[in-house]
């Protein structure tokens, strides 16, 4: 049976960053009277501006990291609930230096959960479809709740770890929690090292767009403010000690993305260059969400990709001081790659 928990007060992790930002901004417009306390180390990839616009009174900001014990015991008691974002993202990343990888994802997730036993708050775990490994493209099975858990990158693997942890600690130590597993977001504030970001601005800076190995690979895509909803269902009425699938039924490949970015960008189809594939590469992500959608009624919003990517395309072009100061240092990453 699912229950129903009414948040007063929820401990935001990573909420500098693209999702948990959403989040925290989905939460502020559509549930004024619940305070979020937003605990974030601003790494590369965390911007304090992406929090602009929410009321003071609804909000207030920690500058942390989730592996600090001590700063945990300070700022987890005032709160009744935990949702989990804060993390090392990004694949490539995971692949040049895991270290980073581990210590966040890992030990900072396990710190997070003797916080959350120490105090008996709840608990949401945000996790990715990536843990379960990748399908053939032409499998006509999707990712679901049963599938085994088979990761092949290091980020991919330190997320899978995590959730073994908040599984254990719900089983053993009683500890109200839940874990969603997401599929690929798009919209807006997300890094330009991910895939769609960095082709948008890429055109925008005039820098040829880049696509890894042969362009085949699928990602499920589902908006983020979908994804903020889906998190919101789960930890308001999702069933304690239980997992549910986050997706909107948005398969495409890599290549076919980029096309389109290209053909709304005004840019020819070819205009863009082929580079080095990245070691490992997941060749296919697909969701089932039925458990979601069944069991707690949730429904995605953004269902036209098309508008979505058109809505987040106007976004990076009027956002520009946004993602200026950081592009050339991710694209002069990118290139000691090859990539
Ligand atoms: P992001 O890289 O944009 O943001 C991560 C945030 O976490 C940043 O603000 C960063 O400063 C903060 N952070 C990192 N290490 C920290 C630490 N030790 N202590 C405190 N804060 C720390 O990531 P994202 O793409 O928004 O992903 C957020 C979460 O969603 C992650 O857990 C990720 O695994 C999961 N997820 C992402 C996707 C996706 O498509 N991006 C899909 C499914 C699940
Ligand atoms: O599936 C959920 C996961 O989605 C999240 O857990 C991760 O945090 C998130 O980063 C994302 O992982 P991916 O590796 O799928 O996302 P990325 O944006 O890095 O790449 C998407 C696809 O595009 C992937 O097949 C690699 C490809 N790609 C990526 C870049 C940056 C390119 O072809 N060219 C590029 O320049």
């Amino acid at each position: 049976m699912a229950e129903n928990f009414e948040p007063h007060h929820i401990l935001v992790t990573g909420a500098a960053g693209f999702i948990g930002s959403n989040f925290a901004h989905y939460v502020a417009r559509e549930h004024p009277e619940v305070h979020v306390t937003v605990l974030d180390k601003l790494t590369y990839a965390g911007n304090i501006h992406n929090l602009d616009g929410i009321p003071e009174g609804q909000m207030d900001f920690v500058h942390g990291d989730i592996c600090d014990a001590e700063l945990l015991d300070r700022i987890v008691p005032g709160c009744d609930a935990i949702v989990h974002y804060a993390a090392e993202s990004h694949n490539d990343n995971s692949i040049a230096d895991p270290e980073p990888f581990v210590q966040t994802n890992v030990v900072g997730t396990f710190r997070l959960l003797e916080a959350a036993r120490k105090y008996d708050v709840r608990y949401h775990h945000i996790s990715t479809d990536e843990v379960y490994g990748d399908l053939a493209l032409d499998d006509p099975e999707r990712f679901h709740e049963g599938s085994p858990y088979k990761p092949s990158s290091p980020y991919s693997s330190s997320k899978a770890a995590s959730d073994h942890l908040v599984r254990a600690w719900a089983r053993t130590y009683g500890l109200r929690a839940t874990i969603s597993n997401c599929s690929n977001n798009y919209g807006p504030y997300q890094h330009v090292e991910k895939f769609i970001p960095r082709q948008i601005t890429n055109v925008l800076c005039g820098i040829r767009p880049k696509l890894y190995g042969d362009g085949k690979n699928v990602r499920d895509w589902i908006h983020t403010e979908d994804h903020s909803s889906a998190v919101w269902t789960i930890l308001t009425k999702g069933e304690i000690g239980e997992t549910y699938l986050i997706g909107a039924d948005g398969e495409k490949s890599n290549i076919d993305v980029l096309r389109l970015i290209l053909a709304h960008m005004g840019k020819a189809a070819d205009d863009f260059d082929w580079v080095r594939d990245r070691p490992g590469h997941d060749r296919r992500y697909a969701i089932d969400s039925t458990k979601l959608r069944t069991e707690l009624g949730w429904a995605p919003k953004h269902t036209d990709f098309e508008s979505g990517l058109d809505a987040t395309i106007a976004w990076y072009r009027e956002n520009e001081d946004w993602w200026r100061p950081v592009k050339e240092a991710t694209e002069a990453k990118y290139a000691k790659q090859g990539q």
